[in-house]
């Protein structure tokens, strides 16, 4: 298993940063649907004899729904905006208006997508087996999909918390509007997203939960991440280290590509749906 640097241990931050580089920016022949159709039925034997479930899932799994992910070229956020200047603590304090814009741009372009087809299949997924999703997104899709069991790694964009106490709040998808910073009713001081930034610690509770669920899990499902950024990519690493089979869904090769049971190279939305129908 490749470790996070132990002085990183529980913090954000990226696998680039320990040396590693993407493959290339290799998409698999998602049209060759024999080698797709063989590896949706060995992908569907192993989620057929499982129990327990665990999702692992990343921005690509919302991308159909319009969401734009982070390390693509070209589209992903981070090709054009820097981390470091949107999402970190010193750049909310130097100018938390244009921090709070960004989200709130974030926000209008997932309540005006929606869950897709992915989120769905997940959902009628959890009615089939036991399933804890464990998710990097702060999107609020899976839930709003009618996934009840998430545990979310870097908070959820809906959420709001007080920059200095404790006051927090949860902002209805159906209601987010106007893209002002808000003060805290309690102290007065500035509100910001509740959402982990790069340098801070990932919540305890959502890490003991994936741990606990991947402990336990007969199939570990691998969605829509490039498994660059830890601790969440420590996670896969872990599955896919384990005994469990590991099914990745993604249309890119990420660095467990090679490692993994069963690869589908297409996808959530195309290939979640096929993989929940290979059960009926
Ligand atoms: P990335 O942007 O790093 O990776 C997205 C992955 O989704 C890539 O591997 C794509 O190939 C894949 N992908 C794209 N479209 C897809 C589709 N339709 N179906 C399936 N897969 C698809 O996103 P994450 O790995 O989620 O942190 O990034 C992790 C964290 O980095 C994020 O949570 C974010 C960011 O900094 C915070 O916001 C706190």
């Amino acid at each position: 298993m490749e470790a996070a640097p132990s002085q990183e241990h529980g913090r954000q931050h990226d696998r680039r940063q320990a040396g590693w580089r993407p493959l290339h920016d290799q998409v698999l022949d998602v049209s060759d649907d024999d080698d797709y159709n063989l590896a949706l039925d060995q992908a569907g034997e192993a989620l057929s004899c499982a129990g327990r479930v665990v999702v692992l899932s990343g921005a690509g799994i919302s991308a159909e729904s319009g969401v734009p992910t982070f390390r693509e070229a070209q589209t992903g956020l981070w090709a054009r905006f820097s981390p470091a200047d949107l999402a970190s603590p010193e750049a909310f304090a130097k100018d938390p208006e244009r921090i709070w814009a960004w989200y709130h741009w974030r926000r209008t372009l997932i309540a005006r997508g929606g869950p897709n087809a992915g989120h769905h299949a997940l959902a009628q997924l959890a009615e089939i087996k036991s399933l804890q999703t464990i998710t990097q997104n702060v999107d609020g899709l899976h839930q709003a999909a009618g996934s009840r069991r998430v545990a979310e790694l870097h908070g959820n964009i809906w959420r709001e918390r007080c920059s200095e106490c404790d006051h927090a709040r949860l902002v209805p998808m159906a209601e987010a509007q106007g893209d002002a910073p808000v003060r805290c009713r309690d102290c007065g001081a500035m509100m910001r997203p509740a959402i982990v930034w790069f340098g801070e610690m990932l919540p305890q509770t959502a890490l003991v939960a994936a741990d606990a669920a991947l402990a336990e899990a007969d199939c570990v499902i691998v969605v829509g991440t490039s498994n660059q950024v830890y601790p969440a990519a420590a996670l896969v690493d872990t599955a896919v280290a384990g005994a469990t089979p590991v099914i990745e869904i993604n249309p890119q090769e990420t660095p467990v590509s090679q490692h993994v049971d069963h690869r589908l190279a297409a996808s959530a939305s195309r290939a979640l749906p096929d993989l929940v129908a290979r059960l009926s």
